[in-house]
């Protein structure tokens, strides 16, 4: 199964690219931009990604990210991911960013989205594209700001997202930044029903209009929901490992992905952090696959869901579904 998986063509929709961060280039980046750690060692780090929620996890993330400072940093973590996303058997990624983590800190915005690219440019066998989020523990008015930031680097930019501590951060307080990102032609995304209420993934679709779910494991609580989900095929993107190590579910055999793929809901799986969460897409779809006693034929539908839901043009569709196929019919 293991080789099945990593061989598998799919697509990465939810990805932080900041998650991304390995240990042993934080310390290298670190030590180059004369940034200090809470952290001695890699053994130390690992001691440290003990997470007991979103929370004690995003207070640790914040901090490591403070070791990129320049365009070449964003570069050179950007490539890394996209080669490690390659012998994953990921032809197309949706990646996430978080520019208020680098603007706070005084980082311009252009460094960020410029280093991505030249990031991006550097792995040919992934295509890949950029979601900017907000971050919904900030203020809405720091989402408008940092939109308008980045208005010069829309040609870059194909989506935007929501992310950070969800509880009491309601979708609704992001309205006016998303209504003038979609005006601006960006296709909306948001994380709800992570940790936040089922409510939450209704206001997400309902007042910011977004196309698809990141997480989405709390739509199981309401019934109307989950049958809105399937009749709209409104895709979830799913991120077991994350989910397990945030203490999502007690057990990862507790997870409700099957439940909701067999319901009819167009569920993906994805890696969220992996530098965090213990392994990249493939490794999730083999812990998921392992907990929940999936066959390769839900596998191989979980990665033909991951192209159906991604923002490529139909034509990529199409042939990425057809390699799937091939691929599905020259090994099983
Ligand atoms: N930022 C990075 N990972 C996240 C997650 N799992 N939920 C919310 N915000 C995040
Ligand atoms: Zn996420």
């Amino acid at each position: 199964m293991e080789s099945f998986v990593r061989g598998l063509p799919k697509t990465e929709l939810h990805i932080h690219i900041e998650g991304t961060l390995e240990p042993e280039m934080m310390f290298e980046m670190g030590e180059r931009n004369g940034v200090a750690l809470p952290f001695q060692s890699v053994e130390d780090v690992a001691a440290a990604y003990e997470f007991d929620d979103l929370q004690s996890f995003l207070d640790i993330y914040y901090q490591a990210a403070a070791v990129l400072q320049t365009e070449n940093d964003f570069a050179q973590l950007m490539a890394a991911y996209l080669a490690k996303a390659a012998s994953d058997g990921v032809r197309h990624a949706e990646i996430f960013f978080d520019p208020q983590t680098h603007t706070e800190r005084g980082i311009d915005i252009g460094t960020v989205i410029r280093g991505f690219a030249r990031g991006q440019k550097r792995v040919a066998e992934v295509s890949s594209t950029l979601i900017l989020c907000f971050l919904r523990h900030l203020s809405p008015e720091s989402a408008v700001e940092v939109f308008e930031q980045a208005r010069p680097y829309l040609a870059y930019i194909q989506g935007v997202g929501l992310d950070s501590g969800e509880l009491g951060n309601p979708p609704e307080l992001f309205a006016e930044a998303y209504r003038r990102a979609v005006e601006a032609g960006l296709r909306p995304v948001a994380h709800a029903g992570e940790e936040g209420p089922a409510e939450y993934i209704w206001s997400a679709l309902d007042v910011l209009g977004v196309e698809r779910i990141d997480h989405g494991v709390r739509a199981a609580d309401d019934p109307a929901l989950v049958e809105r989900l399937v009749r709209e095929q409104i895709p979830l993107t799913m991120c077991p490992l994350s989910n397990q190590k945030l203490q999502v579910f007690p057990d990862l055999r507790c997870h409700n992905l099957k439940e909701l793929l067999d319901a009819g809901v167009l569920v993906t799986v994805n890696s969220d952090d992996p530098a965090y969460f213990g392994g990249y897409v493939g490794d999730n779809y083999l812990a998921i696959a392992t907990a929940l006693d999936l066959s390769c034929d839900d596998l191989a539908q979980l990665a033909r869901n991951s192209v159906t839901a991604s923002f490529l043009p139909e034509d990529r569709k199409v042939a990425l579904q057809q390699e799937i196929t091939e691929y599905v019919a020259s090994v099983l």
